[in-house]
């Protein structure tokens, strides 16, 4: 058995295990990721695709903004169509000039390994079977096996960066951790086509037939979802299927503009809310997904693992560079009351626009209530706004 020595071991080399290693080797933190995939496997994803502003500036803290902002898309705004009206949230008059940024997850991480081969920063990839250990004591350590032979990081701190179904989370108690989830009774049919967006901004549209929704991720690169029912499968829908089903949800100018062309990628992603409490475990401390999952309706997900990473991150500086453990002590409770209130909106968003398969009525005339409240109140409006750029860290 090999054994090698740092000072974080990040379990995950997702964005949040990539962030957080970029951030803390430039301040002269040392560390080392451990992936379960290879590189190619990780960056064929296609996840998110909206990053908050706070996100942005971390990935530019991080050295990783260049290509970002070159290539990157700002949007002041969206649209939440509904009821046969386009209406659109104006971001930058109610987020006090505050926007996002349409760069997707796939650049993000590619950006991010490149800043990390750039700074020979350790990213160990198809390692297998990672375990952490001794997470109670003062020299905890993660074995992994790599090419049929065993290996072993001690360290002073794990960080558990590896997703939903990771081994991190899994190793804390269950007489500790408490678990929160809620599962949707529907999931979400996206497809990548190479085809111009149908609209310079965000489309949220809520529908009788179900939601739908269309972003993008560059000029010539679309990327569309509708609501399906979980029993459905990718291969189900044949594109001219497809594309017929998101024009049926759309305003009817929208729909006729809309450019089709081949899918380059289809898959169906379930919505789940998700919280897991405490976010450290004595020396382990859980980021991103691995200790919470929102419904993508919000755009979320990305954006409140970045907000991890950044108090996990001063949280590591506080302790390294100044002796103060007081920002690890209070990560936990720090993240969690940011996390949570994503959720709420994440939540809150995926009720205002999803068609639930046991909705009443009433249930459609409050849901359409609400979306003609939000429109007229410029109240509502700013708190919509202030959510989807993302609330301060
Ligand atoms: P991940 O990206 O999951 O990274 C975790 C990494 O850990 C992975 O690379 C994994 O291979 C690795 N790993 C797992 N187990 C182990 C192990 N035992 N040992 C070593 N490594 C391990 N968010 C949005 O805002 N909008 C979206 O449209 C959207 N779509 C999504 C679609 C899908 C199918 C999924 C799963 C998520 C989506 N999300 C979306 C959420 C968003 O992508 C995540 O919030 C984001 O990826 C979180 O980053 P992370 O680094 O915490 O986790
Ligand atoms: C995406 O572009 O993938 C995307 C955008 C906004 C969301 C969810 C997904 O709310």
């Amino acid at each position: 058995m090999t054994v090698q020595k740092t000072q974080v071991a990040i379990i995950g080399g997702g964005p949040s295990g990539l962030l957080l290693s970029q951030l803390l080797h430039r301040k002269g933190i040392d560390s080392i990721v451990l992936e379960r995939q290879s590189r190619g496997y990780v960056l064929g994803r296609i996840r998110a695709g909206v990053l908050e502003h706070g996100f942005v500036n971390l990935m530019r803290e991080a050295g990783c903004g260049e290509r970002m902002d070159a290539e990157g898309e700002v949007h002041e705004g969206f649209y939440i169509a509904h009821q046969g009206r386009n209406d659109r949230i104006d971001l930058e008059k109610y987020a006090d000039g505050a926007t996002v940024m349409v760069y997707g997850q796939t650049e993000v991480t590619r950006d991010l390994y490149a800043a990390r081969d750039a700074m020979d920063g350790v990213v160990i990839h198809e390692a297998a079977n990672v375990q952490p250990h001794d997470l109670k004591s003062d020299s905890p350590y993660v074995t992994y096996e790599k090419d049929g032979s065993e290996h072993r990081i001690d360290c002073d701190f794990i960080v558990g960066a590896d997703g939903f179904h990771g081994v991190s989370r899994k190793s804390i108690p269950g007489d500790v951790l408490k678990e929160y989830e809620k599962v949707y009774p529907f999931g979400w049919l996206g497809i990548l086509s190479e085809t111009k967006p149908v609209s310079p901004e965000l489309i949220y549209a809520r529908h009788e037939r179900g939601f739908a929704l269309c972003s993008m991720r560059s000029q010539v690169l679309s990327r569309y979802y509708i609501q399906v029912p979980l029993t459905d499968k990718p291969e189900d829908w044949s594109d001219d299927a497809f594309w017929a089903e998101l024009k049926s949800r759309l305003p009817e100018d929208v729909a006729a503009g809309l450019e089709t062309g081949p899918s380059i990628e289809k898959s169906i992603a379930p919505l789940r809310s998700f919280v897991a409490e405490p976010m450290r475990y004595g020396n382990l401390f859980l980021a991103g997904d691995a200790a919470h999952i929102v419904p993508p309706t919000g755009a979320k997900g990305l954006n409140s693992a970045a907000s991890d990473i950044y108090y996990l991150y001063h949280g590591f500086m506080d302790h390294y560079l100044n002796g103060d453990s007081a920002g690890l002590d209070g990560y936990s409770e720090k993240a969690l009351a940011r996390v949570w209130k994503a959720e709420r909106f994440s939540w809150w968003m995926t009720n205002l626009l999803h068609l639930f398969p046991d909705a009443q009525e009433v249930d459609q005339r409050l849901q359409c209530t609400d979306l003609d409240y939000l429109f007229s109140s410029d109240a509502a409006q700013a708190s919509l706004a202030e959510n989807y750029v993302g609330l301060p860290y």
